[in-house]
């Protein structure tokens, strides 16, 4: 019999999109969230789901969501702000945790402090399960299986292709970025976790026929790679999103700590906020989504700097995936439990080739065509 799944932020784009993937595969979510007419509507439009009213500003009404062995999923965000009442409902009662963040400081406190405490309760916290940075941590993997004995470095990277016109990140997903954008990041760099400003590393890597550049970024794979491959010296994540700004952004990360000591700044960013609340629209532009592809590449060096071997991926867009991955891991975690507990990455959770399976039924498969 399978644990019971709680889809928490269903009235969202992220949500609802995640909800619309459970029902695909037959699986039959609580839908919780803040307001009941809302959340009717999506069950109803899903074929008539339970619900349940929970708010995060009320702790025990997120806490009463969820029960030993349930199978949490929060798409609530920005999770520096949001986040953590469904993570430590999870933690209290011992049960597994999913969720859609991909903001850096949230995923180092999970697996920092959030993971101990899951460890002796029994829960299993498995945070940035979608676009960030379940499909990097498979690459990763992959590339260290291919590479055997001698990994010294491995570099992730994450682009997109094809963007059309208009607005291709939600309005939740504009919050979250700005939410951190004078955070601190995380890198793995001689063999230990150090903190240094997003962007303070710039590379290009060869993905789609041509030479993209990305900055450095905080993702799951600092966490995940080095416990695959213990003598990791360097593990990085890079976003390419960026494009010929990349080396802006570089060059302004040297500014970023800063930032956040300025007088104003915050309150500035604060407004910013506020002004794309009031011009974003909820769901990205169709227009800007259709023919959009997601990129993978990891690369993975001795420590002569040799390349011992490279896997690359493709997708779908970042939202398809995230729901998609977001569903699968749910069901399989419901079905089937997760491999230990504490602060697991996916590859520790669900073991690599069960992840590979996974993720290709979300649409994340070889560019080559095999593995
Ligand atoms: N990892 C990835 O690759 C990835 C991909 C997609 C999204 N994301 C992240 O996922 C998060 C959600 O994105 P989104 O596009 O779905 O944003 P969204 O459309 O704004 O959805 C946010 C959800 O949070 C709910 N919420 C807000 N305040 C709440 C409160 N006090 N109590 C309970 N629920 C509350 C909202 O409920 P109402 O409807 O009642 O306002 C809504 O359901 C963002 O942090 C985004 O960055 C990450």
């Amino acid at each position: 019999m399978s644990a019971r799944i709680i889809l928490f932020g269903a009235t969202g784009y992220t949500g609802g999109r995640t909800a619309e993937a459970m029902a695909a595969r037959g699986l039959r979510p609580v839908l919780a969230g803040r307001d009941p007419a809302r959340l009717a509507a999506v069950a109803e439009r899903l074929g008539g789901l339970e619900t349940a009213r929970a708010d995060v500003t009320d702790e025990g009404s997120v806490a009463a969501l969820v029960g030993p062995g349930d199978v949490l999923v929060s798409t609530v965000g920005p999770f520096v702000k949001l986040g953590r009442p469904a993570v430590s409902a999870a933690v209290d009662v011992g049960a597994i945790y999913l969720d859609s963040t991909g903001e850096p400081p949230f995923i180092r406190e999970v697996f920092e402090r959030r993971g101990p405490a899951a460890e002796r309760t029994g829960a299993a916290l498995l945070t940035a399960f979608g676009n960030d940075y379940v499909p990097g941590v498979l690459a990763g993997a992959l590339a260290l299986r291919a590479a055997g004995e001698g990994a010294a470095r491995v570099d992730v990277g994450y682009f997109i292709t094809g963007a059309g016109r208009g607005q291709a990140f939600s309005r939740g997903t504009l919050r979250s970025v700005i939410g951190v954008a004078t955070e601190q990041v995380y890198a793995w760099r001689d063999g230990a976790l150090r903190t240094e400003p997003a962007g303070a590393r710039l590379r290009t890597f060869d993905v789609a026929g041509r030479p993209r550049p990305g900055v450095t970024i905080g993702g799951t794979e600092q966490f995940a790679l080095p416990r695959l491959a213990p003598g990791l010296r360097t593990a990085d994540v890079y976003l390419g999103w960026f494009g010929a700004a990349s080396r802006a952004v570089h060059l302004g990360s040297r500014a970023t700590p800063w930032l956040g000591r300025v007088p104003g700044t915050s309150r500035a960013l604060a407004a910013m906020a506020g002004l794309l609340t009031r011009t974003a629209t909820e769901a990205p532009s169709a227009e800007a989504l259709a023919g959009m592809r997601s990129h993978f590449v990891a690369e993975v060096f001795d420590d002569s700097g040799t390349l011992l071997a490279r896997t690359r991926l493709t997708a779908p867009e970042a939202y398809t995936i995230t729901a998609d991955l977001l569903a699968w891991g749910a069901g399989r975690a419901a079905g089937h439990g997760v491999r230990g507990s504490g602060a697991l990455d996916p590859v520790a959770a669900f073991g690599l080739d069960e992840l590979t399976a996974g993720a290709a039924e979300a649409g994340i498969v070889p560019a080559d065509g095999s593995y």
